[in-house]
């Protein structure tokens, strides 16, 4: 997508052919940063600390991260060691198991001295893809909203209401939730977005309202607990989130605060939609709350990043500095509560059934 009119994807190959740039998430919607990735540590760096995030993002950038350490060292013992270092980063979306074990996979097999540049071309492959399926995923969603638009009055938006940030900064490229987004906005369906700020850091706040506002979007950001309020008063027509992990059953993880919002979606009577990319889904497990939930820093709650009237950008601390804190990152939305899932092959029920129909050639 476009920042300042110049399109940027998240990560790209650099001219060397063999660091990587990312979009630094960490500063924005602050300062643009651009970071370079030369070696295996630096990427598992760069996605534990979440310079970069977002599941699909995760599994791109550790697909690279598996191309360099290929360049410095093709052996087997190499491969393993960089699959083990760069799984333990993250341990909740199961894009990242999906891209190292394809790279994994496809390396093996291969003389040493052949790795490395087959690493890097399936990476840049599996970016591509990325970029595909969330432009399919668009296009599946984009009907949802038409359909809801074509029961408005002439030029009345769609409310839609979004959480953390499943926005092209958490993917190569137009993001999953937003893509449909992006479409209608495009296509000049009236849309607006109620962004969650989605505490503990805050990636709807910083992100996804930095993604809607370069793009035109009409948008406004709420509380985390205004969700349900807005609800209630008929001011949200569809709900639409990402996901870091679907069961095989259509159970659904994602940030902390979706399942709230799915309950309150379900109270109210308002579509509650996921949108995802097929390597989203766990073929093995089917039941959500067998995924290991990621515990992060308990400072990410009781600090807080944000920009000083004098331009700098810092932390300040919002809790008394004796209180302890919890940090659970993602919940689990049961199947139940959930309307239907937008995928690249079209709008599935969340049930085994529903999965199994679009994707019978995966199904395990
Ligand atoms: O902790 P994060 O910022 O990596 O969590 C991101 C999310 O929960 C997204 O909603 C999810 O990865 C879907 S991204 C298309």
């Amino acid at each position: 997508m476009k920042v300042a009119d110049r399109h940027f994807r998240t990560i790209w190959l650099n001219a060397d052919g063999r660091s990587i740039d990312i979009i630094d998430q960490r500063w924005l919607p602050h300062d643009f940063r651009i970071a370079t990735l030369t070696t295996v540590d630096e990427v598992a760096t760069a996605i534990r600390d979440m310079w970069v995030r977002g599941a699909p993002l995760i599994g791109v950038t550790a697909a690279y991260g598996v191309a360099i350490q290929m360049r410095s060292d093709p052996s087997e013992r190499a491969l393993d060691a960089a699959w083990d270092k760069l799984h333990a980063t993250r341990p909740t979306a199961i894009n990242l198991r999906w891209a190292l074990d394809a790279m994994r996979s496809a390396l093996r097999p291969l003389p040493a001295p052949e790795r490395a540049a087959a690493a890097y071309r399936l990476a840049a492959g599996i970016a591509d893809e990325d970029v595909m399926l969330n432009r399919e995923i668009g296009e599946n969603g984009l009907a949802l909203i038409r359909e809801i638009a074509s029961r408005k009055a002439p030029g009345e938006p769609v409310n839609i209401l979004t959480h953390c940030n499943a926005g092209w900064l958490a993917t190569v490229d137009y993001g999953t939730a937003t893509a449909p987004i992006y479409l209608a906005v495009e296509q000049g369906i009236p849309v607006h977005v109620y962004v969650d700020e989605t505490r503990p850091r805050n990636q709807g706040a910083q992100l996804t309202a930095w993604e809607m506002a370069g793009h035109g979007v009409p948008h406004t950001l709420i509380v985390d607990n205004a969700g349900g309020h807005l609800m209630q008063r008929g001011a949200v027509d569809l709900v639409i989130v990402g996901t870091d992990r679907v069961t095989a059953n259509g159970d659904v993880c994602n940030k902390i605060g979706t399942y709230l919002k799915a309950l309150a979606a379900h109270d109210n009577g308002v579509p509650f939609y996921v949108a995802l990319p097929s390597p989203t889904i766990d073929w093995t497990i089917s039941d959500g709350m067998t995924i290991p939930i990621e515990e992060r820093s308990a400072d990410e709650v009781s600090l807080v990043w944000g920009k000083t009237a004098s331009g700098e950008i810092t932390q300040v601390r919002i809790s008394p500095d004796t209180s302890p804190a919890g940090n659970p990152a993602f919940d689990v939305t049961p199947a139940r509560l959930v309307t239907g899932l937008i995928t690249e092959r079209g709008v599935a029920k969340a049930s085994t059934e529903g999965l199994r129909a679009l994707f019978p050639d995966r199904a395990v």
